[in-house]
């Protein structure tokens, strides 16, 4: 993200009470606190287990924030001063590939869903993309069928391929589909 655009949704009212904004170095804790519950409560939507996050420190955490580069971001919503969202924008930095991106790790709290978070969030990271034109696409993985592809479906992301049984947790098998949205 440029600078122009990481000041500009570095505080983002989207509605009373909750406000998007940039993660910084001083968040790593929330953010650690919220993959944490991610990981908990949705062990068929991510590709990491408990196990492996609590392998993570919060200081490494901090250093990830601290050392974004061009375009990269990790976004948060807030409910007060409680970090009840997240997704995460990471930028490839080669020259072959640095005009795309990935969005990983969206999550919201059971509490604060279906209020619009999530798109809002994704919505600020599409846009903020946009103004970068050398920035032309942006992939993910979803599970296939879930809510989350909803969503991503329904902000223009189209599927370019599924693997499956691309995750085995425990002995169930989960299919996840590769999205692209193409920015220009
Ligand atoms: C998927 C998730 C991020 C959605 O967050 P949210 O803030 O509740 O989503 P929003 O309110 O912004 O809803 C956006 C869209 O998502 C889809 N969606 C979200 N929840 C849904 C549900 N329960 N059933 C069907 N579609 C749903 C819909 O397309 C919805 O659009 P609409 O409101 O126009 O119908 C949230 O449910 C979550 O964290 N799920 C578990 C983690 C996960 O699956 N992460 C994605 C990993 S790839």
């Amino acid at each position: 993200m440029s600078a122009q655009i990481r000041q500009a949704i570095q505080s983002l009212p989207i509605m009373d009470v909750m406000e998007i904004r940039a993660l910084l170095e001083t968040d790593a804790l929330a953010w650690w606190q919220l993959r944490l519950e991610a990981l908990r409560n949705e062990p068929f939507a991510f590709g990491k287990t408990v196990e492996e996050h609590m392998k993570i420190s919060v200081e490494e955490i901090a250093r990830r924030l601290k050392s974004l580069k061009e375009n990269s971001i990790y976004l948060g919503a807030f409910d007060g001063d409680q970090l009840i969202g997240k997704a995460t924008f990471i930028r490839e930095t080669g020259v072959k590939d640095r005009h795309k991106g990935h969005i990983y790790a969206v999550y919201v709290s059971p509490s604060h869903r279906g209020k619009g978070v999530a798109r809002a969030m994704l919505t600020e990271m599409i846009e903020g993309a946009k103004q970068d034109p050398s920035l032309e696409q942006i992939v993910l993985v979803a599970v296939t069928g879930g809510n989350a592809q909803k969503l991503y479906k329904s902000l223009g992301f189209k599927t370019f391929g599924t693997e499956l049984r691309g995750l085995k947790v425990g002995s169930t098998y989960i299919d996840e589909d590769h999205m692209v949205l193409r920015l220009r």
